[in-house]
């Protein structure tokens, strides 16, 4: 077994690679003066590999990223692999999953379908919306319960809270694998503006701690709107587990703002945030899990 890292999971596919005993495949890469890409498999055998492991994620710049697994992807195919597993922590455009003002695209469905095609399965950590992967080769991994139980050291017998209805399976595998109270908060976002409001729910957070779970911190708004609601509601600690901390547009400054204490992070993504109030948890162990329960089908 054989794995092609792309250009933002390279560093953890070297523990990918390790903890399957896999060898990992020298990728040359290079772009052509007129701005085009160019990957090659340098090091895969004259007579292919029985499987080739693409891994890569998807942030930053998504769309390099996507068209580079793409190009992995077809060159594991045309250079004899007989089975290819996809390895995509993090997918881009997961969250445009429907057409929400007349006229979009339904990019999600885009994104599956050209990814989808060749591969024997994909493996993706966490998807937005898991109802995508319906029908499609595909396996969503959840890893709440991992980064809520790397949380229990800065709280006290917390309730999981899922900041929105979409978020509350996350919350509620986490909270079920670790014997903890959930609910969820009811989230409304102007498709126009972007604005997000919180509407309130009937949970009793007081004098509680909390941990809300969600997939994606991009700008901070969502779970920065959450805990202020949240610590208006009584809550004592407010701490934040996300399965992708893209963190754009000063999410941090939006999050130490609204009170939250602590931001617990998958490692999904080709990039690392330094910052005090963060801290990531390892998701290869995980990984391989995905990896050899396909093998083993
Ligand atoms: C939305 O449904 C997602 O689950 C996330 O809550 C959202 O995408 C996070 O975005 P932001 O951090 O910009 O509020």
């Amino acid at each position: 077994m054989l794995i092609a890292p792309g250009s933002n999971f390279t560093r953890q596919s070297l523990e990918l690679a390790r903890l399957l005993g896999a060898g990992l495949i020298d990728v040359e890469r290079k772009i052509f003066p007129d701005g085009e890409m160019y990957v090659r498999l340098k090091s895969l055998p004259g007579d292919g590999a029985d499987t080739v492991i693409v891994a890569n994620s998807m942030y930053p710049n998504q769309d390099s990223s996507l068209l580079e697994t793409l190009l992995l992807l077809n060159a594991a195919q045309k250079n004899g692999a007989k089975s290819i597993i996809l390895v995509t922590p993090y997918l881009a455009y997961m969250r445009q999953d429907k057409i929400f003002l007349h006229g979009e695209p339904v990019s999600a469905e885009v994104v599956l379908n050209i990814l989808s095609h060749g591969i024997n399965k994909g493996v993706v950590v966490d998807v937005h919306n898991p109802s995508l992967l319906e029908g499609k080769p595909w396996i969503n991994m959840l890893v709440s319960d991992i980064l809520v139980e790397g949380a229990l050291k800065h709280v006290s017998k917390p309730v999981v809270i899922a900041p929105d209805k979409g978020a509350l399976e996350r919350a509620k595998y986490a909270a079920a694998k670790l014997g903890l109270d959930f609910d969820y908060l009811i989230k409304e976002r102007d498709r126009v503006t972007g604005e997000v409001s919180i509407k309130p729910r009937s949970i009793s957070v007081e004098n509680r701690d909390v941990v809300i779970v969600d997939d994606i911190i991009s700008t901070g708004g969502t779970l920065a709107e959450a805990a202020r609601f949240l610590i208006s509601q009584g809550a004592r600690r407010v701490v934040v587990v996300a399965t992708h901390g893209l963190l754009v547009g000063g999410a941090l400054r939006k999050i130490r703002d609204a009170g939250i204490s602590r931001v617990v992070l998958a490692d999904t993504l080709g990039l690392i945030h330094e910052d005090p109030i963060l801290e990531y948890v390892n998701i290869a162990p995980r990984l391989r899990e995905a990896v050899e329960e396909v093998l083993s089908r």
